[in-house]
């Protein structure tokens, strides 16, 4: 319910102590796990899309019920945005109820795919996608120390992730989860920027039940990205 989110609790006293070996483990090694046929496919779809189509690509990756999606949509009218997001319930959500509710009006250059970014955004990379912004919007945080893996900048996919887009914006209610993607971005010879903010709009429904809740949201930008 809004208002009433919890804050995050963690067994960490501050960034992970094994962060930067895991991050120089990944960005050293090729991630090679087999893609799974789903992904492939969705992938394989949206491609023909992509391909054909000249101008910005905006991706919104781990877009929970797709708000986010069509509000960049309405706010980039000449760009495509493609909203990614594991989850086939909260994908679908998006059809029965989130349309008719979050006041966004009808817009159209916006795809939902129901796809795992540990298989797509390697698709995306070796495609060579023209991605403006790549927005990573309150990943789940996994805020137990063993779960390091789990969070996107500890996993094997990271590498590609920061080669992806023009400018990465990430947000989060965990200032922590901000600062260990800063420093692994660093390690791998970019830089970020860590700021407070308030908006006025909220583009996800985490966002809005955090600010509700009187939560601090932060968000970094790293950018520009460049080929490793
Ligand atoms: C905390 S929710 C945030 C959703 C939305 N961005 C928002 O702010 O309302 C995190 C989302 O990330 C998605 N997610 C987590 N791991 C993923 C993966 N490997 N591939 C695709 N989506 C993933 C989850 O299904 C979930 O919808």
């Amino acid at each position: 319910m809004l208002g009433d989110s919890k804050v995050i609790v963690t067994n960490q006293t501050g960034i992970h102590e094994k962060l930067n070996e895991v991050v120089q483990k990944h960005l050293s090694h090729e991630f090679k796990k087999p893609f799974q046929q789903h992904t492939k496919q969705a992938f394989e779809e949206i491609d023909l899309v992509v391909q054909k189509f000249d101008g910005e690509i905006i991706l919104d990756a781990c877009c929970g019920v797709g708000q986010s999606t069509r509000l960049l949509a309405q706010q980039n009218p000449n760009a495509l945005v493609i909203g990614i997001d594991k989850s086939a319930h909260r994908i679908n959500r998006n059809i029965d109820e989130v349309i008719a509710n979050d006041g966004v009006s009808k817009v159209d250059n916006y795809y939902l795919i129901r796809a795992d970014l540990n298989d797509f955004y390697r698709l995306v990379l070796a495609a060579k996608w023209s991605v403006g912004r790549h927005y990573i919007l309150y990943p789940n945080p996994w805020p137990k120390s063993k779960h390091l893996q789990r969070r996107w900048h500890g996993s094997a996919v990271f590498p590609q992730i920061i080669q992806i887009g023009q400018q990465i914006i990430l947000r989060s209610n965990w200032l922590l989860y901000l600062e260990e993607f800063k420093q692994a971005v660093e390690i791998a010879g970019l830089s970020g920027e860590i700021n407070a903010f308030t908006s006025e709009q909220p583009l996800t429904p985490f966002e809005a039940k955090y600010q509700a809740s009187g939560q601090q949201c932060w968000q970094l930008t790293v950018n520009p990205l460049k080929a490793l």
